[in-house]
């Protein structure tokens, strides 16, 4: 169980201001819970750019009639093995396919993966996104979710 410890931070009246209005923005109950996912996201990047295990998800969008894309897609990911988790595959319309490919493994060889994916021809448009594999985030966790009894 982690214990949940307060910290108290100096903080410049204007900037806190300006804190305040951000997280009022974005729908924080409190600056506890914004400060938290600041945090989080901060370890997030230093996962990314460490080259640590994380997820990512890449999100394609391609024009299916293009000749061999449809296969070149599929032997990509065939090549990447187990870092490919699972595969979404959405006809939006005609001419359109999406799809998200769901990743796990070191962040240098996922963004390989996605570059190589969008760089082919017919792929018009994709984002890949990654984020924390899960291990990072313990001890982290909002403190009402670890006063559950066990
Ligand atoms: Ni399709």
């Amino acid at each position: 169980m982690t214990l949940l410890s307060r910290t108290g931070v100096s903080l410049d009246e204007d900037l806190l201001r300006e804190f305040d209005r951000l997280i009022a923005r974005r729908g924080y109950q409190n600056r506890s819970e914004a400060i938290r996912d600041l945090i989080r996201e901060t370890l997030l990047s230093e996962s990314v750019s460490s080259n640590k295990p994380v997820v990512g998800t890449l999100t394609l969008v391609y024009d299916h009639h293009v000749p061999n894309l449809s296969e070149k897609l599929t032997a990509a990911q065939h090549a990447a093995g187990a870092m490919i988790l699972a595969a979404t595959h959405v006809h939006l319309d005609h001419n359109y396919c999406l799809e998200v490919i769901i990743m796990k493994g070191r962040s240098s060889a996922l963004q390989d993966i996605a570059n190589r994916l969008l760089a082919l021809r017919g792929v018009e448009l994709g984002k890949l996104v990654l984020t924390t594999s899960g291990k990072e985030l313990k001890g982290t966790q909002h403190p009402r979710q670890h006063r559950h009894k066990t």
